[in-house]
């Protein structure tokens, strides 16, 4: 099936686009009333996330509603430790929980490699129906989290300012630490893979929690399972993969240099600067999600300043991270349709 609109697969490979292309991390979710109404039918969170029709439907909303030039899979990175053996909550007003963590060798012999085709096949699901009922409009973005956010989650059990128990384990356990991450890897590689058969056009990375570590920690403990990751799939399949690792500013060069086509960037990196480190890929970001909460003026202003610093070209506007949810879904379209007339 060919695309109606390619704008975002162009960009990221590097090739010549009319406009810049732009979505939204987290563009599915509270900021719609269209979302809530249909996460209030699923009963919860999960009940959504699990459910392939559902999970589809607020899939493709901000398409419709907000007029993105692509869809991102509704689904969330805690999949796959769940699919590993180690299944989370969502609590309400508070985020996810995991009521058992992974901290030793004798729980980690617990912890599996997951089999996407049976553990994730609910998202592997909801990406064909998405395909279909897209019909080409615009290009559907896989997803998962970086395999030192998703040790996170695992070792700490909910989040954390700090994830100390997280950076602890890096400290005083190393060998479980790396072995761990390679479980993690290893299910990531097989997950992203499964999601470009069922349909996705491109996947990204999120090492959310990238910016808590050190440099020289970053480069032991992260950046060598992206770079797998980055590998594997870049030789399985033909789709750009993304790579955003919010707060490691520090690592910009290292990332630009792994096999990915695109770095995601947050309000804290310079586009001049990331630019220069990062010579070779399209870059995607970065606008300081709190400029939503802006007026109208100031909001087409700031756009401006992005993307006349980023130029037109292996360029994708987006967030620095995901849309708060007590923006004001007006201001979000407004957001859009600015950078879209700015660029076109
Ligand atoms: O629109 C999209 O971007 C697709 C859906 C998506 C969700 N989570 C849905 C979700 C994506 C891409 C994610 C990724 C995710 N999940 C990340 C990486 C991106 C980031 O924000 O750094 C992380 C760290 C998580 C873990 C997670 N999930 C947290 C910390 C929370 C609670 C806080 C929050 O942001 O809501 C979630 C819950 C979650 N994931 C919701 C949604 C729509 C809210 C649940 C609800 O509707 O009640």
């Amino acid at each position: 099936m060919t695309l109606q609109n390619d704008l975002l697969l162009r960009a990221a490979r590097g090739e010549n686009v009319e406009r810049v292309p732009i979505w939204l991390m987290r563009q599915a979710g509270r900021i719609l009333a269209e979302y809530r109404a249909v996460r209030e039918k699923a009963g919860s969170f999960i009940n959504l996330a699990t459910t392939p029709e559902l999970a589809a439907e607020v899939t493709i909303q901000p398409v419709d509603i907000l007029g993105v030039d692509a869809a991102i899979i509704f689904s969330d990175i805690l999949v796959v430790p769940e699919a590993m053996g180690l299944p989370y909550e969502m609590v309400e007003q508070r985020g996810p929980v995991f009521p058992q963590t992974v901290r030793n060798p004798q729980q980690l012999e617990q912890i599996r490699i997951a089999d996407p085709e049976n553990d994730l096949a609910y998202v592997l699901d909801a990406i064909k129906i998405v395909k279909k009922e897209l019909n080409g409009r615009v290009p559907l973005i896989g997803f998962a989290g970086a395999p030192f956010t998703i040790f996170c989650y695992m070792t700490e059990g909910r989040g954390s300012k700090t994830f100390s128990v997280a950076k602890k384990l890096l400290y005083t356990d190393p060998v479980f630490s790396h072995a761990l991450l390679q479980k993690i890897t290893d299910s990531t590689i097989d997950y992203l893979k499964a999601q470009v058969r069922a349909g996705a056009d491109l996947v990204q990375l999120f090492d959310s929690w990238a910016g808590i570590l050190s440099p020289e920690q970053y480069r032991t403990f992260s950046l060598p399972y992206i770079k797998q990751i980055c590998d594997a799939v870049t030789a399985a399949t033909q789709v750009p993969v993304t790579v955003f690792a919010k707060g490691a500013f520090f690592a910009r060069q290292e990332i630009g240099q792994l096999s990915c086509s695109v770095v995601g960037l947050d309000w804290n990196m310079d586009a001049a600067e990331s630019r220069q480190l990062i010579p070779n890929k399209t870059l995607q970001g970065n606008l300081d999600p709190c400029v939503l909460y802006a007026d109208y003026d100031q909001i087409k202003a700031e756009a401006k300043k992005m993307v006349d610093a980023f130029g037109t070209q292996r360029y994708i506007a987006n967030l620095g991270h995901g849309v708060y949810p007590d923006t004001d879904p007006e201001k979000v379209r407004y957001f859009i349709e600015t950078v879209k007339n700015l660029t076109a």
